[in-house]
């Protein structure tokens, strides 16, 4: 069975400490306190694999799991932290652009973004960015658990209007780590990008 096994390797606070390109990896991507590390531990179903916080700015680095010795789950440092002082957040803004950019092994980023909030101009900066330069990308609409039905529809169809205007299709997924919504679509995009 999939997600079986799940283990941390290493944090990684830019490409070259990352480890070698062996296995394919998925990340996960988004601004602070989105609920990436949530995620990761609902779709390994672990309490405490990936530590999360409610202060924003918990994950400062790039940490690897490696589930079932076959991929890499990649938690990413959140971005658009105003408490971070600008000149970390720009060195963060390179690092990861290069992570994103030069890492032979990414199969798929996944972009999450609150579902209770319309996109940000980060969000979508993110988006075009992702677009243009041809990265293979899904969206995750966190915390659906949070809000109706009704206003989870209209978070989903806003979102998929921009996109249109971009021009992008991408999956988009509504999910929660606390109820479990879109946590096997989720699984089974990640075991399809990386091959398995
Ligand atoms: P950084 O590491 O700071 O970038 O944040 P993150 O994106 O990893 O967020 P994290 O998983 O630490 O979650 C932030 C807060 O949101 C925590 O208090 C979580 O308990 C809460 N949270 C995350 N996902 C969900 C969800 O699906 N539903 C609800 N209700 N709360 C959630
Ligand atoms: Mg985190």
């Amino acid at each position: 069975m999939a997600f079986n096994k799940a283990r941390f390797i290493t944090s990684a606070p830019k490409l070259s400490d990352c480890p070698p390109e062996s296995l394919p990896e998925i990340c996960f991507a988004g601004r602070s306190n989105v609920g990436k590390s949530s995620i990761i531990n609902k779709i390994t179903n672990r309490k405490r694999l990936a530590r999360t916080s409610n202060t924003p700015g918990k994950t400062q680095q790039m940490n690897y799991y490696e589930i079932d010795d076959s991929f890499y789950l990649v938690d990413l440092p959140g971005f658009g932290y105003a408490k971070v002082p600008k000149k970390e957040r720009d060195r963060w803004g390179r690092d990861i652009q290069n992570y994103l950019l030069k890492r032979n092994t990414l199969h798929l980023v996944l972009h999450l973004v609150d579902s209770r909030h319309p996109p940000s101009k980060l969000d979508e900066e993110f988006f075009y960015w992702l677009g243009s330069n041809q990265k293979p990308f899904a969206i995750l609409l966190t915390k659906a658990d949070k809000i109706s039905n009704n206003k989870l529809r209209s978070s989903l169809a806003a979102i998929r209007k921009i996109l249109e205007e971009m021009n992008i299709d991408v999956p988009v997924i509504p999910c929660s780590a606390q109820s479990g919504k879109g946590i096997e679509e989720i699984r089974s995009l990640i075991l399809e990008f990386t091959d398995q």
